[in-house]
């Protein structure tokens, strides 16, 4: 069964694309699941940015203006199993894209993985109404500050008027002190529970300016701790730290250099 998760928000820059580029990952690396990520962001594209993939001959924009098909589109990450579906990064290749056909594109990727990660445009406009639209699961990111997490209330109602299930919240960005909300509070203001918190972390950072996921870079960062906590949830499992063996630790550090 294919599922098709979509993470969400009501602002932006609040972390989808680092979670579906991190999710993806672990997903893969760790428990061997075929994973497609889709860039949904078509105005400001970042995925491909985060994991080093900058030219794409076809891209989601081209499927959407119906040049080309989703097979088309779909290029190998270098962690085996983890696909990606880029959108372009020129501003010319927005012209005549279709946003409301990407319900039907994201149906072609059915039994070609376990999982499709969406990561949406922010804010509930047309474009992130699409990737609502496209989704049949949904991951709500926010923050722990007051305009994200009422952004995510307006969101989570319109997921339920559009069918979508709701797996609960990815606080992120979380430990900046004391005048963030709770995560009780959180959970009392958009009635969805908290699945993950996903403290603020400087090897993100690190990881967004090397273009290689933090999971694989810095797995044991605290970030890439609940990342992983996060995947074993989405799967119903319960998790249990992987120690990586020697093996594996040298052929990491080489791939870094
Ligand atoms: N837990 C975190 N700790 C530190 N920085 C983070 C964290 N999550 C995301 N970031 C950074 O915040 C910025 C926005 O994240 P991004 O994933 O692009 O958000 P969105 O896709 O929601 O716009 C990026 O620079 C990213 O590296
Ligand atoms: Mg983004």
């Amino acid at each position: 069964m294919t599922r098709i998760i979509g993470i969400v928000s009501g602002k932006g820059g609040v972390g989808k694309t680092t979670i579906v580029a991190n999710l993806g990952a672990i997903l893969a690396s760790q428990y061997k699941k075929r994973v497609i990520i889709v860039d949904c962001n078509i105005t400001t594209s970042h995925l491909g940015l985060y994991l080093g993939m900058y030219y794409h001959p076809i891209s989601l924009n081209q499927v959407l203006r119906g040049e080309a098909s989703m097979d088309d589109a779909i290029y190998d990450y270098t962690i085996p199993g983890l696909k990606i579906i880029p959108a372009s990064l020129s501003l010319d290749e927005l012209k005549g894209v279709d946003i409301g056909e990407l319900k039907y594109r994201i149906k072609d990727l059915f039994g070609k993985a376990d999982f499709v990660l969406l990561d949406s445009a922010p804010g509930l406009g047309k474009e992130g109404m699409a990737t609502l639209r496209a989704s049949d699961e949904l991951l709500f990111v926010t923050t722990p500050f007051v305009p994200h997490v009422i952004d995510v209330i307006k969101a989570h109602q319109i997921a339920n008027e559009v069918g979508a299930k709701s797996l609960g919240i990815v606080l992120n960005m979380s430990g900046e002190g004391r005048h963030e909300l709770t995560p009780q509070d959180i959970e009392k203001l958009v009635e969805i529970p908290i699945i993950s918190i996903i403290p603020r972390d400087k090897h993100i950072l690190r990881s967004l300016a090397s273009k290689i996921p933090v999971v694989d870079l810095n797995p044991n960062s605290p970030a890439s701790r609940e990342i992983k906590k996060l995947a074993a949830v989405m799967l119903g499992e319960e998790y249990k730290p992987i120690r990586l063996r020697r093996m594996e630790r040298i052929a990491r550090a080489l791939r870094m250099k």
